[in-house]
């Protein structure tokens, strides 16, 4: 028996404080109560001891008095199915016993295959660049990394001038105030997203306003931004959700009318194209992130782009304090410090040189999914129109619960039990505390699709063989709908 084990089994006769230390140490959120002869009585988990303490327990009292004897246990061997499949994320820490009960083993969730959403794959020059800027001394934001990066990017994009910041919500703020965005002015944005933009629009002292999105592209819904321009409305923020551009003809047609900015928030879309366009590049500006789970990254880190000299102008002044390039310590402006280091330059350049492959590989695993999923009753698949070229940030599809019954989180449940990590759709903006305006009737597809969707595992170097895995526990839940239940027991804290 291992030491962490060890700490995991305590006697029946230890005290509420002892039970206490233990999960201390262990820190698993559970112990084992086991008998002089080793055979399991009971267990205690954090939230046990949590609820016994709130109705008054001492610190003093035996432990066995709040002990939990209705427990869930396996049997050897430790790994067989039958035990996998009693692991849930409220049991995740199962006693393997013996024929005699004797605890001789455990099995926790965490031992088990994983498969991540996202996971970084930095398997190109990254190492060889960064050790360039160790070894040169050249860490911060100067440095020839950032130069060659911002280049590659602008490049790679077709776009007059690209900016590195240091992630994609300053790229949001950077871009907004360098537009002049302020007090009083309002912007439109898309009820379903991250909350980036809602939050810098908050910072710029400007009111966000939200517009439903079209249940066939996830994105803005060019029909609806009228209703909601007012005098004080200044500009539309156009997010590509889950990499599928939104509908920008119309967008720009209504901003060209009204007399507005439009800022395409590209963070999770580099790469995707609207009717042969890359992204990012038909608005005022376009801003990208590259956190670890985005299409490329360099840990933390973003880049504003755009077409206009003086717009470019400037975010380059406001990124850097706003000083003049040909006087140091001149302020012209009150600006921010926005800039990304050279280290994080020198892994996005790696990345970058990688891009083709990776959006190419991400096609097969996005067809291997659609083929897979495409006939199973109340999945419904990612939007793809035939103007769009989605890339697919995370391969995110919906479970109809209105056809099947069937509720997307105890689907996500089944799918974690199997090792299968997944992530639910944005919260509708409208809903979140910041914003709640208490009318949920005002953005339904919103709603629908909050509560419907999740995202599936979509790194760059996920296996097909993983992919088929995802897809067998989604056709089998979906088939066999009897299986499907509430998680309602807990061996967790
Ligand atoms: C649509 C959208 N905008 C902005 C951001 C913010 O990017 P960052 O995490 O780099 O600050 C994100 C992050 O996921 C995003 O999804």
């Amino acid at each position: 028996m291992n030491e962490i084990f060890s700490t995991l089994l305590l006697n029946t006769n230890v005290t509420v404080e002892e039970v206490l230390a233990a999960l201390d140490r262990n820190g698993k959120g559970v112990v084992f109560l086991v008998d002089h002869d080793q055979i399991m009585r009971g267990l205690l988990t954090d939230s046990d001891m949590r609820r016994a303490l709130l109705k008054g327990a001492s610190i003093s009292d035996p432990a066995e008095l709040y002990m939990n004897r209705d427990f869930v246990s396996g049997t050897l061997p430790k790994e067989k199915p039958e035990n996998i499949a009693l692991l849930n994320e409220k049991i995740c820490s199962l006693p393997i016993l013996n024929p005699s009960g004797r605890v001789v083993d455990l099995l926790r969730l965490t031992d088990l295959w994983r498969l991540p959403v996202m996971e970084p794959v930095l398997k190109g020059r990254e190492v060889e660049y960064v050790l360039d800027c160790l070894n040169t001394n050249w860490i911060s934001s100067q440095g020839k990394y950032v130069e060659q990066f911002e280049e590659k990017f602008r490049s790679y994009i077709s776009t007059d001038y690209a900016l590195s910041v240091s992630n994609g919500t300053v790229a949001l703020h950077l871009a907004m105030a360098a537009l002049g965005i302020g007090r009083g002015d309002e912007v439109i944005i898309p009820d379903l997203t991250f909350i980036a933009p809602a939050s810098m629009t908050v910072l710029c002292a400007a009111k966000p306003v939200f517009v439903d999105v079209d249940r066939s592209t996830w994105t803005l819904d060019p029909s609806l931004i009228e209703a909601h321009i007012t005098p004080r409305t200044k500009a539309i923020i156009a997010v590509h959700l889950y990499g599928h551009p939104c509908d920008m003809d119309p967008i720009m047609e209504i901003a060209k009318r009204h007399g507005l900015y439009v800022i395409e928030d590209c963070a999770e879309a580099l790469g995707a194209e609207y009717k042969g366009r890359k992204v990012g590049t038909i608005g005022d500006i376009g801003t990208f992130s590259f956190f670890a789970n985005k299409v490329i990254t360099t840990g933390e880190g973003g880049m504003v782009i755009t077409n206009s000299p003086e717009i470019h102008h400037n975010m380059r002044l406001l990124r850097d304090h706003g000083m003049a390039r040909d006087k140091r310590y001149w302020h012209l402006v009150a600006g921010f410090n926005y800039r990304l280091t050279n280290l994080q330059a020198a892994i996005g350049l790696a990345q970058l040189e990688k891009i083709d492959v990776f959006l190419s590989y991400r096609g097969e695993v996005v067809n291997r999914y659609s083929t897979q999923l495409n006939d199973v009753d109340g999945i419904v698949l990612p939007p793809q129109k035939e103007w769009a070229k989605n890339i697919y940030w995370l391969y995110s599809l919906l479970v109809d619960k209105e056809t099947t019954g069937i509720d997307r989180d105890s689907l996500m449940g089944h799918l974690a039990v199997h090792g299968i990590d997944t992530r639910p759709l944005f919260y509708p903006l409208h809903q979140q505390p910041p914003f709640s305006d208490g009318d949920w009737k005002k953005y339904p597809n919103a709603d629908w699709l909050s509560t419907c969707g999740l995202s599936l595992p979509t790194s760059n170097n996920i296996k097909l063989e993983d992919v088929d895995k995802v897809c067998a526990v989604i056709r089998s839940v979906m088939k066999n709908k009897s299986i499907f239940r509430k998680y309602d027991t807990g061996q967790c804290s």
